[in-house]
């Protein structure tokens, strides 16, 4: 058999365990051109509670319905195959995660760029890296930095969820490359990781208020602001740039579990200060996966990247795994480990 977590109903207000569920179903069979992945790994990411609302923004992928199941980056191994590019025992990355057992064609859904099942060749490195650090959290820090920030070393850069995965990457490859970096998160603990593990100035966003913890570390200012959480951490980046200062829009996470969007009122510094502000998604820039893997890997291998993982076991905990990742709960890189 096979299991899948699927909608149960829409949230009412923070996502909860009982609002999804574990579906039995028949192992699903390959068709022509298709191939039946079993899923060892499954990367849990923030993004898939905007699928669980009523409505999506415009541009995004649609909504769920309650009884779909959810979608999402995982790795798997091939069982069968019904397509001559793919092999018994090839390890794939694709986006039908959430499942056990997954039927993946060369035409399947995208998230954001990510489809058809992509070979993976982890060498000598735990395969997971390649939904963190070596996948789509590592490709989102590095498109932010270098593409859409086009930082230098002389900048002041604030990251915020700087212990999450993609903040955790950006903030680290940001000190690599010289920039003066400081890093936000939620908790205590969040913080001395941060500050003691990853070599970040970092502070609680909690307390005292975000403009007084920004100006205590970067008193002049900030030059760039990775922003993975909107609402009121993008309005105090607003008021905390330096004229021509950038914003490198990620995710919008305050938004996600049930509050209710809160956009910066203070747009007008933009148009005061010269300010630049740009969205983006990562699987538009598959193209820089290559360079990503080079400087990310080599820095991993070196020791000079530290990188935390959250694992939670059986497709059981892949409830429990989305709802302690959108609750500021886990560390690092939110997985899901299949047997
Ligand atoms: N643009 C792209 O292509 C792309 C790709 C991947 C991810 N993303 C975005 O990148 C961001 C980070 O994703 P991730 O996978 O690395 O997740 P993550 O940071 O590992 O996990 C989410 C974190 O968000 C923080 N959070 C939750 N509610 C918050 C709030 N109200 N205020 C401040 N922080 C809050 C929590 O950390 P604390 O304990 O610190 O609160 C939680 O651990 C998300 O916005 C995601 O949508 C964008």
């Amino acid at each position: 058999m096979n299991r899948r977590l699927c909608l149960a109903r829409r949230p009412a207000g923070k996502l909860t365990t009982t609002d999804l569920v574990l579906i039995d179903e028949p192992v699903p069979v390959p068709g022509p051109g298709e191939v039946l992945v079993r899923n060892t790994w499954l990367s849990i990411d923030p993004s898939i509670r905007i699928r669980l609302a009523e409505t999506t923004p415009d541009g995004y992928l649609p909504p769920l319905r309650p009884g779909d199941a959810l979608s999402g980056l995982a790795l798997g191994v091939v069982a069968e195959t019904r397509n001559p590019d793919y092999a018994v025992g090839d390890l794939v990355s694709h986006t039908l995660g959430y499942r056990e057992f997954a039927v993946v064609g060369t035409g399947a859904q995208t998230l954001g760029g990510y489809g058809a099942p992509t070979r993976v060749d982890p060498g000598d490195l735990p395969p997971q890296w390649f939904l963190g650090p070596l996948g789509s959290a590592g490709l989102t820090a590095y498109v932010g930095l270098v593409e859409i920030l086009e930082l230098s070393a002389a900048d002041t850069l604030w990251v915020s969820s700087a212990a999450g995965a993609v903040g955790a990457v950006a903030a680290q490859l940001a000190a690599l490359r010289g920039v003066t970096v400081l890093g936000s998160a939620g908790s205590p603990d969040k913080v001395a990781y941060l500050r003691d593990e990853l070599g970040i100035a970092a502070f609680d966003y909690h307390e005292p208020t975000l403009a007084e913890s920004l100006a205590a570390l970067a008193p002049t200012g900030i030059d760039a602001y990775f922003d993975n959480v909107g609402g009121d951490h993008l309005t105090a980046a607003l008021d905390a740039l330096r004229p021509q200062g950038r914003v490198a829009l990620c995710g919008a996470v305050s938004g996600y579990d049930g509050a209710a969007p809160a956009g910066p009122p203070n747009l007008f510094t933009m148009v005061a200060k010269g300010l630049r502000m740009r969205g983006f998604r990562a699987g538009s820039f598959n193209y820089l996966e290559q360079p990503m893997r080079v400087e990310v890997g080599g820095h991993l291998a070196a020791g000079r990247l530290v990188h935390r993982e959250s694992i939670f076991d059986g497709i059981e905990q892949a409830a429990a795994a989305l709802v302690a990742m959108l609750a500021g709960a886990t560390t690092g890189k939110t997985l899901c480990r299949l047997a």
